[in-house]
């Protein structure tokens, strides 16, 4: 019997078996991350090692050399997931690796990785996407969270709202028009003279500041779900180079409050809106901007007023890791979907 075709049954029994141990990869960007998680719920290890030192001097991720980074960590990474989870191989039930979205020479490392060993041990691969990676970040932080809930989603590449109908079903209410909101704290970090990754360095310095300028944003998404910060990314870019060409001092912790305050707002008013519009009362974030502590300090603040509960995840879990992914993995595993074959590759983007 072929691979594929042993591991749909393989693959049936999991669904049904008492505990299932997931070995996870995650290599969409600077990371590369193994992880050992029981039951979607458990994690029995997440070993991550980042690269961010590597992509500083840069300004921020070179696709190439995070691949070659990946290449030389992924081995190492593994073997200490298992030696910390306290496992061994052959107790390994199935294999859950991100696929996609995300840089395509890096995904293909941890794809790769995971396509082998899946094969080695005669176990199932299961093809996550990093999005519901990130979703699933709060089901290892919060127990009994459980879908449905409306989610916040907010990373380096996405920024959107979604209704979670259940582990594996979500509809997408509002999404950014241009860039993703990590994007834009990274590009005002940069300005601002701050290193990569900017957004906890704006976090940061915003501490220390006052709403001192009003970057307003567009008002023509006013009534929607949907986001734009690239006017007002450019507003601040634009203000920072006018004070340079003027020789003016930069308040650099003002700027910087004044446009995580702006951002924050948009982000929290519009996900209340639609946890009132389906009268969900339920509010997840996910992804690295939910590690902001304004945006986190604003919903709890807004959804206790609302009786709406409000989870995020564990700070470690905010950005990427794999424990994240062998969440997703056991969850699509249960729903029967997900296995994946020898055939699968990396993808740049994956639809929401
Ligand atoms: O989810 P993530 O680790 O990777 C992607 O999937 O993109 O998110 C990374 C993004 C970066 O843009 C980083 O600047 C931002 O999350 N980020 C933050 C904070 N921590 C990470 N943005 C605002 N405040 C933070 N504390
Ligand atoms: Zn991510």
């Amino acid at each position: 019997m072929k691979y594929f075709e042993r591991m749909q049954k393989k693959f049936e029994l999991l669904k049904n078996k008492k505990d299932v141990i997931i070995l996870s990869i995650e290599s969409s960007c600077d990371e590369t991350s193994v992880a050992v998680v029981k039951n979607g719920r458990v994690v029995l290890s997440n070993i991550i090692a980042s690269q961010i030192e590597i992509h500083r001097r840069f300004g921020g991720v070179v696709p190439e050399v995070a691949s070659r980074n990946h290449i030389l960590a992924i081995s190492n990474i593994f073997e200490e997931a298992l030696k910390e989870a306290g496992i061994t191989k052959n107790e390994i039930d199935a294999v859950a690796v991100t696929y996609g979205a995300g840089l395509i020479g890096a995904l293909l490392v941890g794809v790769n990785f995971a396509k082998s060993l899946a094969y080695s041990l005669d176990v199932p691969l299961i093809a996550v996407s990093h999005v519901y990676g990130h979703i699933a970040a709060n089901y290892i932080s919060h127990q009994s969270l459980k879908p449905p809930f409306i989610c916040l989603m907010v990373s380096g590449g996405h920024c959107a709202i979604l209704n979670v109908i259940s582990y594996n079903d979500f509809r997408l209410l509002g999404s950014t028009m241009d860039d993703a909101v990590g994007e834009c704290f990274d590009k005002v970090a940069r300005v601002l003279g701050l290193p990569y990754p900017g957004g906890p360095e704006i976090d940061k310095l915003a501490k220390e500041g006052e709403k001192k300028y009003n970057f307003v944003h567009s008002t023509a998404l006013k009534n929607t779900l949907n986001f734009s910060f690239s006017g007002m990314k450019t507003a601040v870019v634009n203000f920072v180079h006018n004070k340079q060409q003027k020789g003016e001092e930069i308040d650099k912790a003002n700027i910087a409050l004044s446009f995580q305050d702006e951002v924050t707002d948009e982000l929290v008013e519009k996900t209340v809106k639609a946890s009132i519009n389906a009268k969900i009362n339920k509010i997840v974030v996910a992804g690295g901007v939910g590690a902001n502590s304004m945006l986190r300090e604003k919903f709890a603040n807004v959804c206790e007023k609302n009786g709406i509960s409000f989870y995020s995840p564990v700070l470690k879990y905010c950005t990427d890791n794999a424990a994240m992914i062998g969440s997703a993995g056991y969850y699509l595993l249960k729903s029967g979907i997900g296995l994946a074959d020898l055939s699968l590759t990396a993808k740049a983007t994956v639809a929401l």
